[in-house]
């Protein structure tokens, strides 16, 4: 797929058709996110790929908002990245994260990230239980990693609309010789 149509049909999507993407699909998508550039080149962020129904229904119940669309998806993958390596291990879970949702658009399937990292189970209890320690409780979280998010995917229900005009005049500034 041309990279500005890969732009222009990456949207949230948040629900899905029952097919479940093939592993096959599903090891391409995290290997194209593999070849994301990573601070000193550690390559520090690690997917988990997860296609059993049960987990997925245990992810999407993991905050009380933002998150239960999840149990209509037929696959999710936990982006997480190791600490121990480097200081920008969440910046580079976010590039990868990108590329991932990228690659799953050329598959011709579509996802949606659901935040994890510092967020609450539930919204109204900010100091409570955080979404990672929930996580943590049925996934096996390698030794020295912490979550970013879940990037929860599928083939799309429904036609999403294009990527809306911004105003870019207010995102882009110019520093020029005139
Ligand atoms: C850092 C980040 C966190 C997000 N967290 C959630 C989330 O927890 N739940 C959710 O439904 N969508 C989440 N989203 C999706 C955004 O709501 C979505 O990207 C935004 O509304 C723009 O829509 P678009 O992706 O269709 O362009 C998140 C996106 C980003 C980049």
């Amino acid at each position: 797929m041309e990279f500005k149509t890969i732009l222009a049909k990456r949207r949230s999507v948040r629900k899905f058709s029952p097919t479940t993407p093939s592993r096959e699909v599903l090891l391409d998508i995290v290997r194209d996110a593999l070849t994301a550039p990573s601070s000193r080149n550690m390559h520090t962020t690690r997917f988990m790929i997860v296609d059993d129904r049960e987990t997925i229904d245990k992810i999407a119940g993991m905050r009380d908002y933002g998150s239960s669309f999840v149990t209509g998806a037929p696959a999710a993958i936990v982006v997480m990245g190791d600490t121990t390596k480097t200081d920008l291990w969440r910046e580079n879970c976010a590039i990868s994260a990108t590329m991932l949702q990228l690659s799953i658009v050329d598959h011709g399937l579509a996802s949606c990230w659901v935040h994890v990292a510092g967020r609450p189970c539930v919204q109204a209890e900010p100091e409570g239980k955080k979404a990672e320690e929930y996580l943590r409780t049925f996934l096996t979280i390698p030794e020295g990693c912490e979550v970013e998010c879940v990037v929860a995917l599928g083939y799309s229900d429904f036609e999403p609309k294009p990527i809306p005009e911004w105003d870019s005049e207010a995102s882009i500034i110019w520093h020029t010789r005139e």
